[in-house]
């Protein structure tokens, strides 16, 4: 079966969540399967390729899942980009624009060394403001994007357009 496919058949659509006239993707049946979710993560790391990145970034908090099993299979290190107020120590922050209000993110400011190469993973890409704000934070923060994959890309929210001219992979786009 193609990766798309098995993505595809481990998301589950969920109408009003979190709020009416949103359907949500919820990816959880694709973590839960080892078989689905190993294939998964091999692929990102085979569409990056291993040695195109020291570190791997995930973002809060389904990112997180994704980049520990993708740091761990190739035998690179974690960065956690989290919700504002959560990391103990000096920070960079990016804020960006929601439906309603303003989102923070923020990262150690002692995350990555100087140009080291990182890759920035999450499970799903909609509007790209999270995304954009994270890039730019890791590139602040002294680190250089390497590329940017995910489980999955929402294309009608043209989330994409934002992260250029930066490798954006999916493993599955609708
Ligand atoms: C979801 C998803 C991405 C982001 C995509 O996270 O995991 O991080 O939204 O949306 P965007 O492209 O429109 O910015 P969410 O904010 O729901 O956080 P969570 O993983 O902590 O639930």
């Amino acid at each position: 079966m193609e990766i798309s496919e098995l993505v595809a058949s481990k998301v589950l659509d969920v109408p009003d969540f979190p709020k009416p006239g949103v359907l949500f993707k919820d990816l959880m049946p694709l973590f839960a399967d080892g078989t689905a979710f190993a294939a998964a993560v091999d692929a990102i790391i085979a569409e990056q390729g291993a040695g195109s990145f020291d570190v791997v970034a995930g973002i809060e908090a389904r990112g997180f899942v994704v980049a520990a099993a993708v740091a761990y299979a190739t035998g690179k290190g974690v960065v956690p980009i989290r919700k504002a107020g959560k990391l103990p120590r000096k920070t960079v922050t990016a804020s960006y624009a929601l439906e309603y209000g303003e989102a923070v993110i923020e990262v150690h400011a002692d995350a990555f060394m100087a140009g080291e190469r990182v890759l920035v993973v999450d499970d799903v890409l909609a509007t790209g403001g999270t995304a954009a704000a994270t890039l730019d934070l890791v590139e602040r923060a002294g680190g250089r994007v390497s590329g940017f994959s995910v489980l999955l890309e929402l294309a009608f929210l043209a989330g994409r357009e934002k992260l250029a001219p930066r490798p954006v992979h999916a493993l599955l786009t609708v």
